[in-house]
């Protein structure tokens, strides 16, 4: 939620500031604007609307500054409109802000300054947290210090960067509960909400722990606690490559990386799976591993599609392993009082590593003793630091704001944890080894699955009318239901549940008439002809029926309107197939249309507010 970069160097910095913003753009896109000191002047530049807004207001300006602070919104408070659009600036006026998180505490602070006789032109909770910062200055005549004794009365989460007139040779970082990196280049620093602001410059990162800033000039940089102990950094590289933020020829990031699933889950298992024993070495679990194979009960906290993908992951574990799972989400779970043992293990599971639910989870099962590791995709993200220990899932940089690669990572790794506890218990070295066969089938399987991705347009186009779409599917299926259903709803704005298919039943049945489309996720296993009597079910009451089946199954062919075939393989794996076609269904919906689809109205990438 909200993307935040800063520069200081000897480039251009509107140049700098405008392509980290269009590389945050994902992060939100409410507004945009930027900070600059150019011959001791302090500009600012804001727009209601995107990157592109703002560009055509700076277009011809040519500011010559080598310093400056730009911002990305998700609008939380205030209204999106220019003038709430950050930087925001203090009441002298010298003194610029961006920032990411919410000052929760914001009202009474505000009320404090206007007692004082500070004065408000803006809705947003950060104008008072840049007033709060001038007050200070006011006093101390020293921006570090005046930072810092700012956040030391500020309730709530920042990732922020601060320029000043007063001191322009230098930019004020400072982090609580939202990211920042800092990126090291030649004579030029980088400072951005993530890495993908920097990769352009430097590869060499530094990533700001909770309650750290960082002091940055041209020549050097400090960092230290909030307060004022000096940090020891080490410096990290960053994993992913520039072209990974292109669209690779793709009309839309979504698109592209729904077409990189079959090499993404091959990154997960990389290296990790050993086939010709059926096991797993996982180096990221190594010291935890006794911990794991005693654990009585493991528990996944999610939002979101990683919710999903972690239901997914309960039923593996349960069938490979034995253990008990519970799967919770990650926003009820810390404020309903769990009830949580040392033995437990919880698997926080985020593709940004920064939502802020699934982070307070963390922390809440840390308080409470258990072991609380990582299934992460961002590399440096809160979770993977604030974890235990934990699996990254490779699947790399996922701009589209609906999430699709990351989901088939997070179930890949899953299956990956499910087999090596499973082989650490009772499963057999055969059904290891038929799990893994499997497993390394599933590449090819996907390009089956995306070659015939104009079948599914075709599907799209057909059903366009459609105001509701009900998704059913049972067993394995069932999470891939309330996973197309959210695709859907997310970039085509058409309403869309998923359900379990028995349970349609007990109350959605009602709603099927001949204008709700329902798609049956109803693949061959132990429990096909359950799913058929659910097809039948809904044809009975005039339904129209979407089926995604199992190659060579000719019988579903009576019962349903339309079938898109999906090649065979174990139930457990069945998601990591059957979810590409729902994928690919949401986003041609979306498209026809119309549907801003990498960027769907109201949403951000990563949700860092509670
Ligand atoms: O980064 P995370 O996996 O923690 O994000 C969780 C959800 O916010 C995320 O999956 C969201 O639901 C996506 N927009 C779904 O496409």
């Amino acid at each position: 939620m909200c993307g935040i970069v800063g520069y200081i160097g000897e480039r251009q910095a509107v140049d700098v500031l405008v392509n980290g913003l269009k590389r945050l753009e994902y992060r939100g896109y409410d507004s945009a604007g930027l900070s600059i000191i150019s011959d001791s002047n302090l500009i600012t530049y804001k727009k209601q609307g995107k990157v592109a807004d703002l560009e055509t207001i700076i277009e011809g300006k040519n500011h010559r500054s080598n310093i400056g602070i730009a911002h990305t919104r998700w609008a939380t408070h205030g209204a999106p409109s220019d003038v709430n659009a950050h930087p925001h600036r203090d009441n002298s006026g010298r003194i610029s802000i961006v920032h990411n998180g919410i000052i929760e505490n914001y009202g009474l602070l505000k009320k404090a300054l206007i007692k004082r006789g500070y004065s408000f032109h803006t809705e947003t909770d950060t104008e008072v947290l840049a007033v709060l910062i001038g007050a200070f200055y006011e006093q101390t005549k020293n921006l570090e210090l005046s930072v810092r004794k700012a956040l030391s009365e500020v309730v709530g989460t920042f990732g922020l960067l601060v320029l000043s007139l007063d001191e322009p040779d230098r930019i004020i970082a400072a982090r609580r509960g939202s990211p920042m990196v800092l990126g090291i280049g030649d004579g030029e620093y980088i400072i951005a909400s993530d890495a993908t602001a920097i990769i352009q410059y430097t590869k060499q990162v530094i990533y700001l722990s909770d309650n750290e800033m960082a002091i940055v000039s041209k020549d050097n940089f400090a960092t230290k606690t909030i307060d004022n102990i000096e940090t020891n950094n080490q410096i990290h590289q960053i994993e992913f490559d520039l072209e990974e933020l292109e669209k690779g020829g793709f009309e839309h990031f979504m698109l592209k990386e729904i077409h990189e699933q079959p090499y993404t889950i091959q990154n997960a298992y990389k290296g990790r799976l050993i086939a010709d024993k059926g096991n797993v070495k996982l180096g990221g679990l190594r010291n935890v591993a006794d911990k794991l194979r005693n654990a009585k009960r493991i528990i996944f906290t999610a939002c979101g599609t990683s919710w999903h993908s972690a239901l997914v992951g309960e039923y593996m574990l349960e069938q490979l392993a034995g253990v008990p799972v519970e799967v919770e989400y990650a926003s009820e779970f810390r404020y309903r009082n769990p009830v949580l043992y040392p033995d437990d293990i919880v698997f926080a599971i985020s593709q940004s590593g920064e939502t802020a639910d699934t982070l307070a989870a963390v922390y809440e099962a840390k308080q409470k003793g258990c072991t609380v590791l990582g299934i992460v995709n961002v590399v440096g993200s809160s979770i993977a630091r604030e974890t235990e220990a934990g699996i990254y899932i490779h699947a790399g940089p996922e701009i589209g704001v609906a999430s699709t690669k990351a989901f088939t990572s997070q179930v890949m790794v899953l299956a990956l944890v499910a087999l090596y506890l499973g082989r650490m218990k009772n499963l057999s070295q055969l059904d290891g080894k038929r799990i893994a066969s499997e497993i390394i089938q599933l590449p090819d399987k996907i390009n089956q699955i995306l070659a015939r991705c104009e079948d599914i347009k075709q599907i799209a186009k057909k059903y366009i009318y459609a105001k509701n779409i009900l998704y059913l599917g049972r067993g394995y299926n069932f999470p891939v239901a309330l996973e197309g259903a959210l695709k859907l709803k997310e970039i085509s704005y058409i309403h869309a549940e998923g359900y379990p298919a028995a349970e349609m039943k007990h109350g959605p049945i009602a709603l099927i008439d001949e204008n709700m489309p329902v798609v049956f996720i109803a693949t061959k296993d132990e429990i096909y002809h359950k799913i058929i009597s659910n097809i039948e079910e809904v044809r009975a009451r005039g339904g129209k029926v979407i089926a995604i089946a199992t190659e060579g199954d000719t019988q579903i062919k009576q019962f349903a309107n339309d079938v898109f075939y999906i090649p065979e393989t174990l139930p457990m794996l069945t998601p990591i197939l059957s979810v590409v076609p729902l994928q690919l269904l949401a986003y041609f919906f979306a498209k026809e249309l119309g549907r801003p689809i990498d960027q769907p109205r109201n949403l951000a990438k990563s949700v860092t507010v509670e």
